[in-house]
């Protein structure tokens, strides 16, 4: 694979309507970002674009509205932080690529700041949907992709409209991809990957991949409860993606054949359930991977995997 991809620098952008796609899937309580993270990451491409003078339309989901205009779920909030981080103003749109927001790319002057509502208040958006990817390109000469977080989906803002426009990578995309690239590409040995989250099925799958690159394989969170149940343990109420059960063993197979470590949690942290909202404290107890209470649930590693999992990776 190719790791060079043309960037932001490698196009004129001044007095060019620029739509880029950002991950401004942020985290909200009670109407207010509770973690800015992904918002800062962006502010690199986006003060470039202003700088350059470029017309810059930016763009992202949120949640997972289901083509819903769900309220809560507005961006507004994020044009709110942008604007505070950029110290001027971030014009909302009130739609996706609708009449408010192609009247208002057409009023921007250079250097002006658009969000686009969320895109997946549309339907299509997760479908990929060919009519919603040109009805975004229509609204730029330039499309740049600066959503890591999101770049693994292929949907009418990340994909699709690429299609229609010449489309170039963000300061973030291109420092991910370069990294990754280098580690994929030309890995340091020992060379040891680090998986976990909650979005197990996504995931899962490129382990197939990594399983011929790396020398050690540490599987955390809540990926690891699939694995730990495809050896036969029983793990409460933890998230399990029963699909996944025959592909775990498979990898599990594969790994002892390639000779590659593959480390599952000895230990783990449980409750009777989710922390709600899911940053909040809660008590926990810490138990063995064999001896998960059947009304708990395994929320991330424990101590003992925690000092077995760093000495793996170094
Ligand atoms: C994320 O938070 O993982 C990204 O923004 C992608 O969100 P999604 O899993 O809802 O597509």
């Amino acid at each position: 694979m190719n790791y060079n991809k043309k960037s932001i620098e490698d196009i004129e952008v001044a007095g060019k309507r620029v739509l880029c796609r950002c991950d401004f899937n942020v985290p909200t309580k009670n109407g207010k970002i509770t973690s800015d993270k992904r918002i800062v990451a962006a502010m690199p491409t986006i003060e470039y674009l202003v700088k350059k003078g470029a017309k810059v339309i930016l763009c992202s989901h949120m949640g997972k509205p289901k083509g819903e205009w769900k309220p809560e779920l507005s961006l507004k909030v994020v044009a709110e932080r942008i604007s505070e981080l950029l110290g001027k103003e971030v014009i909302m749109a009130a739609d996706v690529a609708g009449e408010d927001s192609i009247a208002k790319a057409a009023a921007m002057k250079d250097g002006d700041v658009m969000l686009l509502e969320n895109t997946r208040y549309i339907k299509g958006e997760e479908k990929n949907d060919p009519e919603l990817s040109k009805a975004l390109a229509a609204l730029a000469d330039i499309f740049v992709n600066d959503a890591f977080g999101t770049a693994h989906r292929a949907h009418s803002s990340t994909a699709g409209v690429a299609d229609y426009l010449p489309a170039v990578s963000g300061y973030l995309v291109q420092k991910e991809v370069s990294i990754m690239g280098k580690a994929l590409a030309n890995p340091e040995r020992p060379f040891v990957a680090i998986l976990g989250g909650a979005k197990v099925s996504d995931k899962l799958n490129v382990i197939n991949n990594l399983l011929e690159k790396v020398d050690t394989l540490i599987i955390g969170g809540g990926m690891a409860y699939t694995f730990l149940a495809a050896q036969g343990m029983t793990v409460g109420k933890s998230l399990v993606d029963n699909e996944k059960l025959d592909y775990c063993k498979e990898m599990l197979a594969k790994a002892e054949a390639k000779g590659v470590k593959l480390l599952l949690p000895v230990d783990t942290a449980v409750a009777a359930s989710f922390p709600s909202p899911i940053d909040a404290e809660i008590p926990v107890e810490y138990v063995d991977c064999t001896a998960i209470p059947a009304d708990q649930m395994g929320l991330d590693i424990g101590p003992k995997a925690a000092e077995e999992f760093a000495a793996a990776a170094h």
